[in-house]
């Protein structure tokens, strides 16, 4: 049971991270095209800190950095 807990986490997060528009799509959350890929990395390395929105830490500090810019790159104004 609670290795079956750990595994639906992981996979939470690790479908969160492919699909920023899942929350960012102007519902939840504004949308990220409005913000340049350095203004999302920036944010995103304060939630991987701890500041901020407690459901972005999480799924910021599930990320690596790499990860994280190559988020901003797919999901920031282009
Ligand atoms: C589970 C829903 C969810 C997912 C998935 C999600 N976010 Fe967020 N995000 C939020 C919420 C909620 C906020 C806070 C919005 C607020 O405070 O107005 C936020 C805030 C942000 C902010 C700060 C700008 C702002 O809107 O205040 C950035 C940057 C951001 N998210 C980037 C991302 C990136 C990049 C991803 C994908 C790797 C992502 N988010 C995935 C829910 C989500």
């Amino acid at each position: 049971m609670k290795k079956l807990l750990v595994l639906s986490a992981f996979a939470l997060a690790a479908f969160a991270y492919q699909d920023c528009a899942m929350c960012h799509n102007g519902g939840m959350a504004k949308k990220l095209d409005t913000m340049t890929p350095a203004q999302i990395v920036k944010d995103m390395k304060e939630f991987k800190a701890g500041k901020g929105n407690p459901m972005m830490v999480n799924i910021a500090k599930a990320m690596s950095d790499k990860e994280i810019e190559e988020a901003a790159k797919k999901y920031g104004k282009k």
